[in-house]
C-alpha cells in the first residue's frame, strides 16, 4: 500500500476505533464473568459518548425516530419476546400472527390486492437480495432464462448489485435523466430476452428522487418481465406524503406492472433496526423466494427468507410500532419530516455555489462548484455533521428524518454549510476522510478494493 493510502488508513482507524487503549478490551472470554452492572455501565458510557450527533439531528438518515418514549415502548415490546424465533411457529404462533399482520398492513398501505403476499426480512438489503433470487428462479422456471439480467438505473441501491454478485445475475446499468431519475427510454433499450426483472426506486438512496415507476413498470409489463419497486426508503412515508397532498408519483402495487415492492419498517416505519417487508403481486414469485428441504435428516425444513433462526423480538417491536402509530401517527410524523425537508432544500439551494441534485420530498442531495464537495463534507464533519458522500458525480446528501425536524437543526446546518463553502474556497478541508470519497475516481479498482478490504480487516480484528 502506498504511503498516501497508509496515512488515509490511519485517519479511518482513528474514526472507527476510538476506544482502542481507552476502554477495557476483551480478546478472549474472561475466565469469570464480568459483573453485569459493570457491563451495563460500559454500554451506557459508549452510548452516551455516541448519542450526541444523532440526537442533535446531525446524522443523515440512520435514526428515523429516536424519541425516548417511543424507543422505550419498542424496546419493551422487544424485551417481552427477545427469546422467540419465527423458525418455530409451533412454539411461538404469536409470531405467525404478528408477521402476517405486518405483511397485511404494509400491503394495504402499498396498493396490494387480494393476491398480494409477502414476508418480513431483516432489512432493506435482505428484502432486495431475496426478491432478486426469487426473480432469478422464477424467470428460469417460467421463461427458461439461464443467464438472467437485472435492468438497474445507476441510482438503484447497491444491494441490487450485491444480489447480482451473490446469485449470478447480470446487472444491466442504465443512465439517469438530467433530473437524476431513471431514464425510461434507456430502460426500454436495456431489456433483452434475458431480462428477469426491471428495478425502480421510490425514492433512490443517492438523490432521494422517485423514479417514473408508472412508465417503467409499463415498459416491463409490455416486455413480459417482472418489475420491483425499491421503496425501502420511501415505503412508509410516500403514501402519507401523497395523502397530505404532496405531488408524489404512484409507485406501488396498485400499478399493474409492479410485481413486487420492498419497504422498510426500520426506516420511516419507525421500528427498531432489523426489519423490512417484501411483497409480491403474484404468490408464484414469492414461492421462488421460499426455501424448503424435504429429505434432510434434521427433519422437514422450510423458511421464508435467507436466515434460519430470526429475532422474534424485532417482529414484535415492529408490529407494536405499526399499531401504536396507526395512520394518524404516520401522517403526523410525515408532515413534520416533509416540512423540514422543504425548509432544508430551499435553504441549501440559496447557498452560493451549492446546486441541488434532483427533486426529492425527503433528501437534500447537492454538489458544489467550484469548491470540492468532499472538502465541504470534511469541514462539515469538523462541525459535527455526518453526511453521506456521493460519487459519479461527486456530491453530498442529507436524508431528513424526525431528528432534523426541530427548526434549529436546519438553521444550524445552513449556517455551517455557508461557513464550509467559504472555508473550502480558501483551500481548507483537505485532510480527514475527504480523500476516501474521491478514491474510486483517482485509483485503479484493484487498489481501491485492497484498501477497503484492509479497512474491514482492521475494523474487526481482535484487540
Ligand atoms: C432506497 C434504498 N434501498 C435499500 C436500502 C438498503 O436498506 P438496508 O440498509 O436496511 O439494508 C436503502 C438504505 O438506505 C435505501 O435507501
Amino acid at each position: 500500500m502506498t504511503m498516501e493510502l497508509e496515512e488515509l488508513l490511519g485517519a479511518v482507524q482513528k474514526r472507527f476505533r476510538p476506544y482502542d487503549g481507552q476502554l477495557p478490551a476483551f480478546s478472549a472470554l474472561p475466565a469469570k464473568g464480568v459483573a453485569r452492572t459493570e457491563l451495563l455501565d460500559l454500554l451506557a458510557k459508549m452510548e452516551h459518548g455516541e448519542e450526541g450527533p444523532w440526537k442533535k439531528g446531525r446524522v443523515s438518515g440512520a435514526v428515523y425516530h429516536g424519541e425516548r418514549e417511543h424507543a422505550k415502548f419498542a424496546t419493551r415490546a422487544y424485551a417481552l419476546s427477545s427469546h422467540t424465533n419465527p423458525l418455530h411457529p409451533d412454539v411461538w404462533p404469536s409470531l405467525v400472527k404478528m408477521e402476517s399482520e405486518i405483511v397485511a398492513m404494509t400491503a394495504h398501505m402499498l396498493g396490494g390486492g387480494a393476491s398480494t403476499r409477502g414476508a418480513v426480512t431483516s432489512g432493506g438489503t435482505e428484502s432486495i437480495l431475496i426478491a432478486m433470487k426469487a426473480y432469478r428462479d422464477w424467470s428460469r422456471a417460467k421463461r427458461s432464462i439461464t443467464e438472467p439480467e437485472v435492468v438497474l438505473p445507476v441510482s438503484a441501491h447497491v444491494a441490487f448489485d450485491k444480489a447480482c454478485h451473490y446469485f449470478g445475475l447480470r446487472p444491466k446499468l442504465v443512465p439517469l435523466t438530467e433530473d437524476y431519475a431513471a431514464n425510461v427510454e434507456a430502460v426500454k433499450t436495456a431489456i433483452t430476452p434475458n431480462t428477469a426483472v426491471v428495478v425502480g426506486s421510490a425514492p433512490c438512496f443517492p438523490y432521494g428522487v422517485v423514479d417514473p415507476i408508472r412508465e417503467m413498470s409499463e415498459v416491463a409489463k409490455d416486455a413480459g418481465v417482472g418489475f420491483h419497486t425499491d421503496a425501502c426508503l420511501g415505503g412508509f412515508i410516500l403514501p402519507w406524503a401523497k395523502r397530505l397532498g404532496e405531488d408524489v408519483p404512484t409507485f406501488d402495487l396498485g400499478l399493474p406492472g409492479v410485481t413486487s415492492i420492498s419497504a422498510d419498517t426500520h426506516k420511516y416505519g419507525y421500528a427498531p433496526k432489523g426489519t423490512s417487508v417484501v411483497l409480491y403481486s403474484d404468490p408464484e414469485i414469492l414461492h421462488r423466494q421460499y426455501y424448503v428441504a424435504k429429505h434432510w435428516p434434521g427433519g422437514i425444513y422450510f423458511s421464508t427468507t435467507m436466515a434460519g433462526s430470526r429475532p422474534g423480538g424485532l417482529v414484535a417491536a415492529a408490529w407494536a410500532t405499526l399499531l401504536a402509530l396507526g395512520e394518524e401517527g404516520y401522517l403526523e410524523l410525515a408532515k413534520k419530516v416533509l416540512a423540514a425537508a422543504k425548509e432544508l432544500r430551499s435553504g441549501v439551494a440559496k447557498v452560493p455555489g451549492v446546486h441541488l441534485m434532483g427533486p426529492s420530498p425527503i433528501v437534500a442531495a447537492f454538489r458544489t462548484e467550484p469548491q470540492d464537495v468532499y472538502q465541504v463534507m470534511e469541514l462539515l464533519s469538523q462541525r459535527g455533521w455526518f453526511l453521506n458522500g456521493l460519487q459519479n458525480p461527486p456530491g453530498l446528501h442529507l436524508a431528513v428524518t424526525l431528528r432534523q425536524t426541530p427548526p434549529a437543526v436546519v438553521r444550524s446546518f445552513l449556517r455551517d454549510l455557508r461557513w464550509a463553502m467559504k472555508e473550502a474556497a480558501t483551500g481548507s478541508g483537505t485532510g480527514g476522510l475527504a480523500p476516501v470519497y474521491g478514491l474510486a475516481s483517482t485509483m485503479p479498482d484493484d487498489a481501491v478494493e485492497e484498501f477497503l478490504d484492509s479497512i474491514l480487516d482492521w475494523m474487526y480484528h481482535g484487540s
